[in-house]
């Protein structure tokens, strides 16, 4: 769980002109009117805006589960707007660790399964290494006590450490949260919000989407959306 801290200087996000406009049917949606946002290595950026502003679909973009309409979009220096399907998978898998306010795990295997998933999509490693750097992760966040648990024999907040743990068992250049604690009670959120801090000061990069002030508290900037833009 070393730190990241980018790539040669680049920023690990930058985005200039990013538009995203859903088609349903005739209609259409415009998410995102011209996003400009850097995102420097190792900061922790909390993303506010009332609901429908874009946020998800921001996230969404920066962590190449889906491709700008218009504008570009640089992920450590590397051009990727124009990036679609396997390639942007490929992207995706290397470069970000996602969590979301409903933990998405799968429901029938362990939490040491699991937590090894990106390491089964990227290749390259056998069995064995996978569970082993799974378990190392996992050991990190205090669950090595419930290795052999499903999601559903676990409370909110190990949940939600499994997937942080999921998240991090790449070592990815960032950390992507969407409402982690939106799910959780206070007391879990606190202790969700704890082991983000101590990843910041590890050097991580952070990026969490949050309606909660207290969540935002915790971040070194706050980027207000509003309308599909990012506000002055
Ligand atoms: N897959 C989709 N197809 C069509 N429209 C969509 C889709 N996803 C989002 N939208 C629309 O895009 C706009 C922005 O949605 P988005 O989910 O990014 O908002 P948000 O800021 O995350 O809101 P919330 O705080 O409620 O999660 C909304 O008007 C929404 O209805
Ligand atoms: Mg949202």
């Amino acid at each position: 769980m070393s730190g990241q801290v980018g790539n040669g200087g680049d920023p690990v996000v930058r985005t200039e002109g990013v538009h995203k406009i859903y088609h349903l049917g005739k209609v259409a949606v415009e998410a995102l009117r011209g996003v400009d946002l850097v995102i420097e290595g190792g900061e922790y950026v909390a993303i506010m805006g009332p609901s429908g502003s874009g946020k998800s679909t921001l996230m969404h973009i920066i962590g190449c589960l889906d491709s700008p309409t218009a504008g570009e979009y640089w992920l450590d220096g590397q051009p990727v707007s124009e990036l679609r399907g396997r390639r942007l998978a490929r992207i995706r898998n290397r470069k970000v660790g996602f969590v979301f306010q409903n933990f998405n795990l799968l429901p029938r295997v362990d939490i040491v399964e699991n937590t090894a998933l990106p390491l089964r999509y990227s290749g390259g490693l056998g069995r064995g290494e996978r569970r082993r750097r799974a378990i190392a992760v996992l050991d990190q966040l205090g669950l090595g006590d419930r290795l052999r648990h499903k999601p559903d024999e676990l409370s909110g907040g190990q949940r939600q450490r499994v997937a942080i743990a999921r998240a991090l068992v790449n070592n990815p250049s960032m950390l992507l949260a969407d409402e982690p604690t939106g799910n959780l009670d206070s007391g879990t959120s606190k202790e969700i919000l704890k082991i983000f801090r101590d990843l910041h000061d590890r050097g991580h990069t952070i990026l969490i989407v949050t309606h909660d002030p207290n969540v935002a508290a915790e971040a070194d900037r706050v980027v207000k959306i509003g309308d599909g833009r990012v506000e002055a």
